[in-house]
């Protein structure tokens, strides 16, 4: 009994954590920017956010202040988590890498630059 319990808990949270994803995609982010800073660390080898300056990607200082993206788009969640989603260019696709909850969390903290 315990154990039935516990698999359909653990179906609901990956339910939970799938609709996250569909509605971080879909509209501004819920998620903790705190949390996204962490999350980050595996980001900031390749981007710098104090600096303008280019490492092996672009500086992400003010990215959303910015019109648009180095690809052309317009700079908004749902471009800015297809970039994360999918890399491209010398980034790589960290679409099974993080977690809707982490990328939610990464968005509200780039969000803060
Ligand atoms: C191995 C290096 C590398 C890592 C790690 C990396 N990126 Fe990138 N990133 C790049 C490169 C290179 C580009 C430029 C791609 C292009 O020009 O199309 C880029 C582009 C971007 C852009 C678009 C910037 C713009 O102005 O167009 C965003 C946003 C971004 N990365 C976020 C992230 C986040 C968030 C992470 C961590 C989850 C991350 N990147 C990890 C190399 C990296």
């Amino acid at each position: 009994m315990k154990r039935l319990t516990f698999t359909s808990l653990s179906a609901m949270l990956v339910c939970a954590s799938l609709s996250a994803g569909i509605s971080a995609a879909q509209s501004a982010s819920k998620g903790d920017a705190a949390k996204g800073k962490e999350t980050f660390e595996q980001c900031a080898m390749c981007h710098n956010v104090d600096t303008d300056e280019k490492k092996m990607g672009p500086s992400l200082k003010g990215l959303f202040k910015r019109k648009t993206l180095q690809s052309g788009k317009p700079v908004n969640d749902a471009n800015v988590l297809d970039q994360i989603n999918n890399g491209g260019n010398g980034m790589p696709p960290y679409k099974d890498m993080l977690s809707a909850d982490e990328k939610a969390n990464v968005l509200a903290y780039l969000h803060t630059l």
